[in-house]
């Protein structure tokens, strides 16, 4: 098993933006960076009373000693991370790299599928396959051309790649499942398909595959705690076994999983989430109403030069 990393202050050497909220960030840690396998994540902390998030390690460079995260504001953490986070700044904690690194076996064909931000994870697991020496054929899945990122990192690592957006400005109009479909009647010699997205896009891609036996592996996000298999917070259905995504993922048998509970166990929180994301953004907004009204106290005042 890895040795989990941890040391303290980790620079954050680049920031981009891909839309209004995904946002890349590049962070510099040469030791995390050079024990990173495909399919890993970290558990990231932006200051010292954040809350713990778990982030996919999105692609990490050996040689300048960086990893890459992508992240979707969706919430209080990750959208405070979204206003605080610059190059220059730097995270409080970042721990990993942890879960069992994606299984990169002798298939020779082989489909990665990413939706949405899903398309950042599933980046390191489409390199590594093509430098195992598969036929690789990315399959990514995006609403609009807008949201469109890393299209260049894939077609560098893809022999083949289809591009699908909902409302058809980019690739062909239609769903990721769309692009399977057309990927399985192109090639009657599929060995694996690797889908990481949303729950609802996983489970649509593991009933593509379902009826043509062809493996399919989906990496879960299931509410992260510790991390180490301790809280049980990360419990998922496997078959008639349960694991946690944590310590036996994230990747799993995408046939076995119960989806369902999955999701349901995603929306648990979602009042205590709603609520911490309120008071933050009270918060934010009662801090710059201080800030403008010193400005303008600080105006006010009689100048006492010259
Ligand atoms: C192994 C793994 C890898 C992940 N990789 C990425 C990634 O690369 N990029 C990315 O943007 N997101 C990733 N996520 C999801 C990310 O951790 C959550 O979006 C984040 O924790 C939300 O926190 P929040 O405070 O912003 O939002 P909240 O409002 O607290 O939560 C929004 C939603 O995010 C999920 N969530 C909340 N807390 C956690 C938690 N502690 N662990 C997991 N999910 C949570 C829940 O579904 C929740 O409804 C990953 C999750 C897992 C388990
Ligand atoms: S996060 Fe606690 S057991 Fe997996």
């Amino acid at each position: 098993m890895t040795q989990a990393i941890q040391q303290s202050a980790f620079p954050i050497v680049a920031r981009e933006d891909y839309s209004d909220v995904t946002y890349m960030l590049e962070i510099a840690h040469p030791m995390l960076a050079k024990a990173a396998r495909p399919g890993q994540f970290v558990i990231v902390m932006e200051h010292e009373h954040g809350e713990r998030i778990p982030l996919t390690i999105a692609d990490f460079d050996r040689d300048k000693g960086t990893i890459t995260l992508v992240i979707q504001a969706v919430g209080k953490t990750t959208k405070e991370m979204q206003a605080n986070c610059r190059a220059g700044s730097s995270l409080y904690a970042v721990v990993g790299p942890m879960g069992i690194p994606s299984h990169i076996g002798q298939a020779k064909k082989v489909v990665c599928v990413g939706g949405g931000l899903g398309v950042a994870p599933v980046y390191p697991q489409a390199r590594a396959y093509k430098q195992s020496g598969a036929y690789v054929i990315g399959v990514v899945g995006f609403r609009n051309r807008d949201l469109m990122f890393w299209e260049d990192k894939f077609r560098a690592v893809c022999d083949e790649l289809i591009v699908c957006t909902d409302d058809g400005s980019a690739g062909i109009r239609g769903l990721v499942t769309e692009g399977i479909k057309q990927a399985i009647a192109k090639h009657a010699d599929i060995d694996e398909v690797v889908a990481i997205g949303p729950p609802i896009m996983m489970k649509g891609c593991a009933e593509a595959t379902r009826a043509h036996k062809i493996k399919t592996i989906v990496s879960l996000n299931p509410v992260m705690v510790d991390g180490t298999g301790m809280c049980g917070g990360c419990r998922v259905k496997i078959g008639d076994q349960v694991k946690f995504a944590c310590v036996d993922g994230p990747d799993f048998d995408g046939h076995q999983v119960d989806f369902e509970d999955l999701m349901a166990r995603l929306v648990r929180y979602k009042r205590t989430e709603q609520d911490a994301l309120a008071r933050w953004q009270e918060s934010c907004r009662l801090r710059s109403a201080v800030d403008t009204e010193t400005e303008v106290h600080t105006l006010d005042r009689p100048s006492t030069d010259g």
